[in-house]
């Protein structure tokens, strides 16, 4: 039988922005409840929520005080257990994030570890010795900027943090700390999670021997200060098989789990979280179409050389956002953003839809010195502003889109999209995305089925699905002017499933293809190609 996983949809929903309840302008999980009818109607399979847990909210989540408790700002453990139970009666999965590489400074580890030198919670963090100089102990920069130690008085050490002083990073190399997140991800395990997204992954172990990172030779005057060096000593360590291996002996101990990776490596590094036999993370995070270059060559050959990479057996997976990245609507452009549902939904390779997509969401213009995303605060000017794409859903006309009745964490924005104007569109955005997920669910040839490139040039892209008599041609046209593509010479023919604006269905497609501006189909083939 095929992992669940491996047929299904994922839509990220980023709590804070989704649906509030209470009135306090910060989304909640009895609004994911409520909302859950929006995922049944789009037809994914799997909900994974980004950090819902005890937090100052520093890094709005991902600074986590206590792992197995919920944040009073998203609500109580009885919202939560509704609303997995809920969920899982729409037969919805629901998967949580696990920020295994750092604690806030506010967990009681880290309070215990601060106590001194001698604390048995000592090691569970990263403490050393200043430099001879007095100095941070090595060159290791935060991935927010500055270095990434931070000294502390009390105790004359510094300790290491990969993203804000707040954000220590835990010493994975204590065994401790092993057993305590495996014990973290048991709880959420009985309490019947379907899995975790795990946050940065590849940042876990760091070097031993803390040698300083390499600098960059390609940084430049201008660049963002974070790309001066090279992590090759605090990220993606050979030590990291281990670790994976022993995350997924956790979650395999039990029915039907998934662990999903973010780790942000090309292709042939990532590829090395699948495990030797496939003994690691099931869904190694593959961001390459989250900033690849639109252009049909290009993304024909970064398809090839994602499947080129993947480990026997590995299953792949294709991401177009998620709360860190700029929309995709945004990136490309409205029409575009069509164009990247269809590769999305139709590459070979589980789909994670990032909240909003499905209505062609664009970022909310919000400028650094405004910005409450404290990356976009410590390096400012280098468009590392994650506000914008972190906006709230739209809903409904009315104040605030629906979102709340008080007054919004972030501002819902003016572009004039919400899931009620588009709900009966057939032309809308959301429709397409309704169309693809289920002409996806019908057909294996769309859900698992083999992947076959076929032409690409200029703004053309071809590429075929199937799976045993099944067979559909995607066809989508990268750019604003109209394209015919010829299908005589592959000897095609067959009827039009999905187009990009909904008016084509229907349409029998012989020798020739002819796509407008920005158009994409999905035929289903007569026969073999
Ligand atoms: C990755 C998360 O996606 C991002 O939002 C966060 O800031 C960093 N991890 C640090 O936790």
């Amino acid at each position: 039988m095929t992992e669940w996983w491996k047929s299904s949809i994922i839509y990220q929903v980023y709590p804070r922005s989704f649906q509030d309840t209470d009135g306090d302008g910060v989304g909640d999980l009895e609004g994911v409840r409520r909302r859950l009818g929006h995922l049944v109607d789009l037809g994914v399979d799997a909900v994974w929520l980004s950090p819902i847990f005890v937090s100052p909210m520093r890094d709005f989540g991902y600074d986590i005080a206590d792992y197995t408790a919920i944040d009073r700002v998203f609500g109580t453990m009885e919202d939560f257990d509704r609303l997995l139970a809920d969920a899982h009666g729409r037969g919805l999965k629901l998967i949580l994030d696990l920020v295994p590489n750092h604690t806030s400074d506010r967990h009681r580890w880290f309070g215990e570890s601060r106590t001194g030198r001698d604390s048995p919670k000592r090691d569970w963090y990263i403490w050393r010795d200043p430099a001879p100089d007095g100095g941070p102990p090595t060159n290791w920069m935060s991935e927010f900027g500055g270095s990434a130690w931070e000294f502390d008085d009390a105790t004359g050490q510094y300790y290491y943090h990969a993203f804000l002083a707040s954000q220590p990073d835990l010493n994975w190399r204590n065994p401790e700390v092993r057993a305590a997140m495996r014990d973290v991800m048991r709880f959420w395990l009985d309490r019947g999670v379907d899995g975790f997204r795990i946050d940065v992954l590849w940042h876990l172990m760091k070097d031993d021997q803390f040698r300083d990172n390499p600098e960059n030779p390609y940084w430049q005057e201008g660049d963002s200060p974070i790309a001066r060096l090279i992590p090759l000593y605090t990220t993606d360590l050979p030590e990291m098989e281990d670790i994976v291996r022993e995350l997924r002996r956790t979650v395999a101990a039990y029915d039907d789990r998934v662990l999903i990776g973010e780790i942000y490596l090309p292709h042939d590094r990532l590829a090395r979280y699948y495990g030797h036999e496939l003994e690691g993370i099931h869904l190694p995070f593959n961001f390459a179409l989250i900033d690849a270059p639109w252009h049909a060559r290009k993304i024909e050959a970064l398809v090839a050389d994602y499947e080129a990479s993947l480990p026997e057996g590995g299953w792949p997976n294709w991401v177009t956002g998620n709360h860190d990245k700029p929309r995709i609507a945004t990136r490309v452009g409205p029409d575009q953003a069509r164009v990247a549902a269809m590769l999305l939904l139709t590459l070979r390779g589980t789909p994670t839809v990032y909240y909003g997509e499905e209505l062609g969401m664009e970022n909310v213009p919000i400028e650094d010195r405004d910005a409450l995303d404290p990356f976009a605060r410590r390096v400012p000017g280098h468009g590392h502003g994650r506000d914008g794409a972190r906006t709230p859903m739209r809903w409904e006309d009315g104040p605030n889109a629906g979102f709340t009745t008080g007054r919004p964490w972030l501002p819902v924005g003016e572009h004039p999209v919400t899931v009620a104007m588009q709900r009966d569109d057939p032309k809308s955005i959301l429709s397409l995305y309704r169309r693809l997920i289920a002409l996806r669910r019908a057909h294996p040839a769309l859900s698992v089925g083999g992947y076959r490139p076929l032409f690409a040039e200029g703004d053309l892209l071809l590429y075929a699905r199937e799976s045993g008599e099944e067979r559909f041609l995607v066809a989508l046209n990268l750019g604003p002017d109209p394209i015919s593509a010829s299908l005589e010479a592959l000897g095609l023919s067959g009827t039009l499933r999905v187009s990009a604006t909904g008016d084509r269905e229907s349409e029998r497609v012989v020798d020739v293809v002819d796509l407008r501006g920005g158009e994409g189909v999905v035929i289903e083939l007569d026969g073999p190609i």
